[in-house]
């Protein structure tokens, strides 16, 4: 499986912080936004990733991810030269995509305790979504189960919301979503609606929604308080645990993409930090564990 990683927009409700640099290159905590959502991807499997930027933070991302060999991954990275919508991250990457079943992720949606490994590795056809139990479902796109827990309709920030099951920023299609994609009219607000094109599999009776536990943490930090809140997060699991939340190199190492000798060099290659300290302390414990 592929995957995108949509990292545009116009982060407008925090300005001023994104005059200069986009939402998803922001801190949470002690690193760049992008690396929460790059990482679900490669703790997922995923080692073939398009991002997705605008022309003006598309160089940004490469001066920080570079071409992804650092992490075990190779990135591609394309221009959208304008926000006309999410589901247009599937005519941007269609070439990328080719005949093969992509998960897309939102530049910043920050999963934690979630494994998405089993959902990309058993998908076979049609689509794949997830809803999550949210107290403000009305801010995103919302799904209604009937008695037997089977999605029947999916509704774009709803005025009454016919659930608490929000839609997070993460999705799984197979090919076909390039052309459903090149079917969509933009919606009112002039975009491709990604609810759109799930309503389409839910409509060809392929789309599944699997409802996430409500131990793990989806967070998305498109306003200053949420952005805030989703620092304080990371900060206090990873003062608790000791581990960090969002390390892509850690998760490329742990999921065979590094072995330890690239990943002990990489770290080596960084300037005396606390997070070249942390995967100094990985290397040690893999040292000592094997
Ligand atoms: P939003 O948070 O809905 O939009 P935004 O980032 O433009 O922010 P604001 O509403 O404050 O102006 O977007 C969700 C994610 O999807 C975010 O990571 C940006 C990304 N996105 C794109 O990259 N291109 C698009 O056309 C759209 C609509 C969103």
């Amino acid at each position: 499986m592929k995957g995108i990683i949509l990292a545009g927009g116009a982060g407008s409700r925090l300005y001023p912080l994104t005059l200069v640099a986009s939402k998803q290159l922001q801190p949470v905590y002690d690193k760049p936004m992008i690396y929460h959502p790059l990482t679900t991807l490669i703790e997922g499997g995923i080692r073939d990733i398009c991002l997705i930027s605008t022309p003006h933070d598309l160089p940004r991302f490469r001066q920080l991810l570079g071409d992804g060999s650092r992490m075990g991954i190779s990135i591609d990275y394309r221009e959208q030269a304008r926000p006309a919508g999410i589901a247009q991250a599937f005519l941007i990457a269609a070439s990328f995509i080719g005949n093969e079943a992509v998960a897309l992720i939102l530049g910043d949606n920050i999963f934690h305790g979630a494994d998405f490994a089993a959902a990309f590795c058993q998908f076979e056809r049609g689509a794949t979504i997830f809803g999550y139990q949210v107290l403000d479902p009305e801010r995103y796109g919302v799904v209604e189960f009937d008695g037997s827990g089977k999605a029947v309709s999916i509704e774009e920030k709803p005025v009454t919301p016919k659930s608490n099951y929000a839609v997070p920023g993460l999705y799984i299609h197979d090919s076909e979503v390039v052309s459903i994609a090149e079917n969509l009219e933009p919606s009112a607000r002039g975009e491709l609606e990604i609810t759109a094109v799930n309503m389409e599999y839910l409509t060809r009776g392929t789309l599944r929604v699997e409802k996430l536990h409500r131990g793990m943490a989806w967070l998305d930090a498109g306003t200053s308080t949420s952005l805030h809140d989703a620092s304080a997060y990371v900060q206090t699991i990873e003062k608790r645990t000791g581990t960090k939340v969002g390390c892509p190199e850690e998760a490329a190492y742990r999921r065979g993409f590094l072995n330890l000798s690239q990943f002990e060099e990489i770290a080596n290659t960084m300037p005396c930090c606390e997070y070249r300290a942390y995967l100094q302390g990985v290397v040690k414990q893999a040292g000592g564990d094997s």
